[in-house]
């Protein structure tokens, strides 16, 4: 069986105890403090009504900049394409409101690092001994291809200044 033929994504509060007990599983309790705060938009993916994935961002003031704050898919389904289906909604959910680009943090030792890169996220800094020494932390950026940067032409600038 796949993932692939029935998911849907949806709120999270659709679910709301599904989603707490996933993001319990997958994270510790601070993080899933985090996770589930209302600073954020939650979403789920559902398959035959059982939560399998939660995502959760936020985006800056200006829209420009969302960060994807966490990502957890159920022991059981990973490997199945549903963490590349809720970063593909996420991805949607930024070019329709025109954002620039998604970032990300993730520890240099985490096994989730070829999953963003298989997703389309490029490795944009490195930072050494972030949590402890010797275990940094990576920040990704996904870029939207359909974004386009308004310069100001030339003459425009110079009446300006
Ligand atoms: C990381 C995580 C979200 C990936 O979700 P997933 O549903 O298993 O990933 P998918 O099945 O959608 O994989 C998408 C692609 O990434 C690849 N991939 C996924 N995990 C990978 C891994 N550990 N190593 C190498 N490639 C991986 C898949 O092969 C697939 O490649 P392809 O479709 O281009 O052939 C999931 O493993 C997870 O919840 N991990 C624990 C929590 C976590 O680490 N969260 C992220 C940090 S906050």
């Amino acid at each position: 069986m796949t993932a692939r033929a029935p998911l849907v994504v949806s709120p999270s509060d659709w679910y709301p105890d599904r989603a707490a007990e996933l993001v319990y599983a997958v994270f510790t309790a601070p993080e899933c403090l985090d996770a589930l705060a209302p600073d954020k938009i939650q979403r789920v993916a559902v398959c035959n009504d059982d939560v399998v994935g939660f995502i959760a961002w936020r985006r800056a003031i200006n829209y420009l900049y969302w960060d994807l704050s966490w990502l957890a898919v159920d022991g059981d389904w990973r490997g199945r394409g549903v963490g590349r289906v809720l970063v593909e909604y996420l991805k949607a959910h930024v070019i329709q409101y025109g954002g620039s680009a998604i970032r990300l943090e993730t520890p240099e030792d985490s096994d989730a690092r070829p999953f963003y890169e298989r997703c389309g996220f490029e490795l944009a800094h490195v930072y050494p001994d972030y949590y402890d020494a010797g275990r940094g932390t990576c920040v990704y950026t996904w870029r939207n291809p359909s974004y386009r940067l308004v310069t100001v032409p030339e003459s425009a600038a110079e009446s300006e200044g």
